[in-house]
């Protein structure tokens, strides 16, 4: 008889570690993240990179360049600003369409769905003209005119790779995720100037040193199936 009751505790007790079901979602650090890449390799609503900026000051002046590279574009976030109860700023691609959003307004850049390559995006926009400056591979798009005055919040993070939906009140639902890999982001706050984001294409952004976010120092946490991934070296 007694025989059976050990067996039938033990089993009650690991129940409980079960119905416990943490799961572990990411990790911190300062990093120089020089040679590596974050590899989303699953779509879903949770993956995403947070990458906390030190920014002091309220922003009118930015610039973020980022490298991507996915051969399944079909709606991606690729960088975003998140303040408290809004994103202030957020850069996606659906399609072939590039769309630049600051607050709730925004303004698309048609590109090619060539996409055997890494590119290299850079945007660079001045609150006080609202000139948005978009380069990708070193070419530089027809500029486009977006909130002239509007002021970015310095509480922010920026969020790589996690979809939203938007509905007309800003605040929207989460959408499958990037699927790709996305390295060397960069921000600054400045407007760079276009001959600058254009020659960061032609060095591989070998130099690139954001003052807000500098892929050589980063503070980041991974959320979901997203992998940092470096490069072994060649046998
Ligand atoms: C933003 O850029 C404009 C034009 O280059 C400059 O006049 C202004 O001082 C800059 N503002 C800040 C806060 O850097
Ligand atoms: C990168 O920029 C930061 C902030 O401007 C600076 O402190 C740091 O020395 C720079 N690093 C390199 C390698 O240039």
């Amino acid at each position: 008889m007694r025989f059976f009751r050990g067996p039938a505790k033990s089993e009650s007790r690991m129940k409980i570690p079960l119905l416990l079901f943490v799961v572990i979602i990411g990790c911190c650090a300062k990093e120089n993240l020089h040679g590596t890449s974050f590899l989303f390799s699953k779509s879903s609503t949770i993956a995403k990179v947070v990458l906390k900026p030190t920014i002091s000051e309220p922003l009118k002046n930015i610039t973020i360049c980022l490298q991507s590279y996915t051969d399944l574009i079909h709606k991606d976030s690729l960088f975003k600003l998140e303040a408290k109860n809004s994103y202030p700023f957020h850069i996606f691609q659906i399609s072939d369409y590039y769309y630049i959003r600051l607050d709730r307004d925004q303004v698309y850049l048609k590109t090619s769905k060539e996409s055997m390559e890494w590119r290299l995006i850079c945007v660079s926009w001045e609150s006080s003209t609202g000139v948005i400056h978009f380069v990708v591979n070193g070419k530089l798009f027809p500029r486009r005119v977006l909130k002239p005055g509007f002021i970015i919040d310095p509480e922010v993070t920026a969020i790589l790779g996690h979809n939203i939906g938007f509905s007309d009140v800003g605040f929207g639902i989460e959408e499958p995720s990037y699927v790709g890999e996305i390295r060397k982001v960069n921000m600054w706050d400045q407007a760079l100037h276009p001959s600058e984001m254009q020659s960061m294409y032609f060095n591989n952004c070998y130099y690139c040193n954001g003052s807000v976010i500098s892929w050589e120092s980063v503070d980041y946490e991974i959320y979901g199936d997203v992998l940092l991934y470096r490069p072994s070296k060649k046998p």
